[in-house]
């Protein structure tokens, strides 16, 4: 009852217009400002799509250049910031420092707080996707205790990464380029996926006019849960916890027990309801790194095939339309290149904050923009006189 449409989960409510990204889950397509993901995976690259994302074209040879000097200037953080990575537990959850370091970058970049003027605009943006790499570099090499590894600005996005995270002072890190192109790939297929619940989060953050530092830390957060990017973390622990295929039955028959909140991590997507096209190319970039590091007997990856046959083939997921999502076989290649399980998601984290700047910067520039206040339906007590404490 009451004078306002409920709609859990926000299911059949659009929150804004937008012209950056397109799904029609039936049809399993994603398009980002009209080119098909597929397409930008295999013949673009990260850094163009984030420029694509933000400005609209894909750029001219001179606008990549300038855009990537422009991202790779901005790649280092200012030395004191390294006090903030400091003062968490020294087994801290990426995750966590990700949300506490990105959100104390308000506190260094006062500028930023200006949000109505474009040019600070612009740069929070160019800072926050360079930035990003580094500081999930640094929460990882901290998570593990190891020394911070600077970014090297000769390097592409992907491998400058790769070699943070690996590269430890008495041994060079040689990047493998075909590992730093599945690295790319996975930047790229996490780039944006319109108001998915962590852009709603940045979204509705910015909305009363926050720092962007701030809404970015709050879209960070929300991506952490598992029925979100979480899930790419729970799913490589779900397959290592079924451990081998004759176990998988047992976890399927608990997946379709109603009364067992347990579900196939990876498996499901609110929107895609016939397949998602990211996962279509991440298998094909998955087969290609266990190719290359030769991880066929990978006891993760064997439950991981046999996994995604059985649930194929089982009325109850073709009748619920659950296909692995992006988030199944992103895992299965982190995994193999070495990351541990908690840095699948910070890893989400900084591919995707180009999609949450991007709609950050959207909404900023939206005349229609209002500050984001949804009601309730209230069903609590009808208004009743105070009791004193001896009295109740
Ligand atoms: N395993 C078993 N059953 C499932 C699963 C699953 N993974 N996903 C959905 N169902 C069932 C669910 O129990 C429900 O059954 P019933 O109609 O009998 O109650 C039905 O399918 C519909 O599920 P829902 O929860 O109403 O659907 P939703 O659109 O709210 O949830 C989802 C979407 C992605 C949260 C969900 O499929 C899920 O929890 N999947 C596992 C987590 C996961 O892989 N998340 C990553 C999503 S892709 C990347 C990202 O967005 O970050």
């Amino acid at each position: 009852a009451g004078v306002f449409t409920y709609d859990p989960g926000f299911t059949s409510t659009a929150s804004c217009d937008s012209t950056i990204t397109y799904i029609d889950g039936e049809k399993g397509i994603l398009t980002h400002r009209g080119y098909p993901i597929g397409q930008l995976a295999k013949d673009s690259h990260y850094l163009e799509v984030c420029y694509l994302l933000l400005y609209g074209e894909l750029p001219s040879a001179a606008q990549l250049e300038e855009f990537e000097t422009l991202v790779t200037r901005h790649t280092m953080i200012h030395e004191q910031m390294h006090n903030f990575f400091r003062g968490f537990r020294r087994d801290a959850h990426p995750m966590a420092t990700m949300v506490g370091v990105v959100g104390a970058m308000s506190a260094f970049y006062h500028d930023s707080t200006d949000i109505n003027d474009p040019h600070q605009r612009e740069v929070a943006s160019i800072r926050l996707i360079a930035k990003m790499p580094t500081i999930a570099a640094m929460a990882y090499k901290y998570s593990i205790g190891q020394p911070f590894v600077y970014p090297r600005n000769d390097l592409d996005y992907a491998s400058n990464f790769l070699r943070m995270c690996f590269s430890v002072p008495a041994e060079e890190y040689e990047v493998n380029p075909i590992l730093a192109r599945a690295m790319d790939r996975i930047f790229t297929l996490h780039a944006d996926h319109e108001q998915n619940a962590s852009t709603s989060t940045v979204r509705l953050a910015s909305s009363s006019g926050a720092n962007p530092f701030a809404c970015i830390a709050a879209g960070i957060a929300c991506l952490w849960g598992p029925a979100h990017g979480g899930a790419n973390q729970a799913c490589l622990e779900m397959l290592r916890e079924i451990g081998t295929p004759d176990r998988i039955p047992e976890f399927i028959a608990r997946a379709k027990d109603r009364n067992d909140p347990f579900r196939l991590m990876g498996f499901g997507h609110r929107v895609y309801k016939n397949f998602d096209p990211r996962a279509k190319v991440m298998k094909e970039s998955a087969d290609e790194v266990l190719d290359l590091l030769g991880v066929e007997n990978n006891p993760t990856l064997q439950v991981a095939k046999e996994l995604e046959r059985v649930a194929l083939e089982d009325p109850y997921f073709a009748e619920k339309k659950l296909y692995p999502n992006v988030d199944f076989y992103s895992g299965i290649i982190l995994d193999a290149m070495g990351f541990p399980t908690s840095m699948f998601t910070p890893i989400f984290a900084l591919a995707r904050t180009v999609g949450w700047v991007s709609q950050w910067k959207e909404q900023l520039a939206d005349p229609q923009l209002k500050i984001g206040r949804p009601r309730q339906l209230y069903l609590g007590a009808a208004q009743r006189d105070y009791v004193d404490i001896e009295n109740r």
